[in-house]
Formats: C-alpha cells, sequence, structure tokens
C-alpha cells in the first residue's frame, strides 16, 4: 500500500520510516512534486493535523497522514501547545524556542510537560485520527545534540536523560510520535 507522509521533515520521517512495515511504502512530500508550504492554521494540535490531511487529499489525490506536535507545558496552561514550532516567532527557530520556553520556566518549580502528536490519517475518503502522549519534564539547560525540536530540554517520566541524549530506537519506542504511529500500524493492520 502506497502512503504520503505529509512532512518536509527528515527527523520525522526517519522516525516513522522505522516504525511502518515493510508492505507500506511510504512516500514523502518529495516524493509527489509538494514544494509547496502546507496550510497550518487551526486553533488545535487535531485540527492542523486534520487540515494537513486534507489538504493533500484534496490537491493531490493521495491516500495519506499527516501528524501535528506539540509540547505542552502544566505551568504554563498548556502553552506552547499548538504554537510550539513558532514560539519564538516565525523563524521556527528550536534554539529562540527553548531559550524561551527556559526563560519563561527559569523560577518555576512545577516543570512537568507533555508531548502531543496527533496523526490524521485520510484512506480511501475516510478520516481517522490517532493521538500518542509522552509525559515528562523541562530540563532547567539544554543536554544532548540528538534529535531535534525540544529534545535537548524534554526528560520522559523515569527517565534521567534528555530525548537530545537517548538513542533514536529508544525515543522511538517511547515517544509522543511512535505511540500514534503503533496506533496507526495497528488500524491499517486490520
Ligand atoms: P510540528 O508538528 O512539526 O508542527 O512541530 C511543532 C513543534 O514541536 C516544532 O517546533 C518541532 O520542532 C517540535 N517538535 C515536534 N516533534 C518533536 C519531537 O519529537 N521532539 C522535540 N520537538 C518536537
Amino acid at each position: 500500500m502506497k502512503l504520503v507522509f505529509a512532512t518536509n521533515n527528515l527527523n520525522k520521517l526517519k522516525e516513522v520510516q522505522a516504525l511502518v512495515p515493510d508492505h507500506i511504502q511510504l512516500l514523502s512530500l518529495v516524493d509527489i512534486g509538494c514544494a509547496e508550504d502546507i496550510p497550518e492554521t487551526q486553533p488545535t494540535i487535531e485540527g492542523n493535523a486534520v487540515q494537513k490531511a486534507e489538504y493533500l487529499v484534496k490537491n493531490y489525490g493521495y491516500n495519506c497522514f499527516a501528524d501535528d506536535t506539540g509540547l505542552e507545558v502544566e505551568a504554563l496552561n498548556g502553552e506552547p501547545g499548538v504554537y510550539s514550532a513558532r514560539y519564538a516567532g516565525p523563524l521556527r527557530n528550536s534554539e529562540d524556542n527553548m531559550d524561551k520556553l527556559l526563560k519563561n520556566l527559569k523560577y518555576e518549580h512545577n516543570r512537568n510537560a507533555q508531548f502531543k502528536t496527533v496523526i490524521a490519517l485520510h484512506l480511501n475518503g475516510e478520516l481517522e485520527t490517532f493521538t500518542g502522549i509522552c509525559k515528562g519534564e523541562i530540563t532547567t539547560e539544554k543536554h544532548g545534540k540528538k534529535g531535534f525540536g525540544y529534545d535537548p530540554i524534554f526528560k520522559a517520566e523515569g527517565y534521567e536523560k534528555t530525548f537530545a541524549e537517548i538513542s533514536f530506537e529508544e525515543k522511538n519506542k517511547i515517544g509522543h510520535r511512535g505511540k500514534a504511529i503503533q496506533k496507526l500500524i495497528g488500524f491499517l493492520n486490520i
């Protein structure tokens, strides 16, 4: 089965490619000649995932899935949440985003946070969504060079190391996107 994953993020592609079984042929946006920015203008993580998947079906006609992820920080009432990518401004710079978050939590003792991924699947005209959550906490400084985005300042529950310090396989096993992908795979295998 051919399925388009609506992302240009090579880290995400690698994470997802490692999890999907061989009978699913994953195509990227480059593979289908989609070079434009797909709109993500909804006020929720789920809304953005659905918007991206619907845009692809409407404009390219492929069965596809899209993901949207947000980092929800308890002491900030769930922020940056749906605005995680643009937290420090329109340039979507991860270093700036992390610096802003660390600054906003500087005097905060409650550092609980969670990553939430919603995957929206458009398959033969039907829409399904799958959610993956990874609970943890925000560190006081950046640690590690692996991964991407907020990984250097997020420690999953029960871990002493950040997502940027653990292996790719370990992050994929316990991480938000991995959990959502496992649900998607379970659905596709029915
Ligand atoms: P989006 O899902 O690509 O829109 O991601 C929203 C924001 O969350 C971006 O700033 C990403 O860098 C960040 N992000 C998404 N997934 C992860 C992850 O697995 N680890 C760390 N940051 C992430």
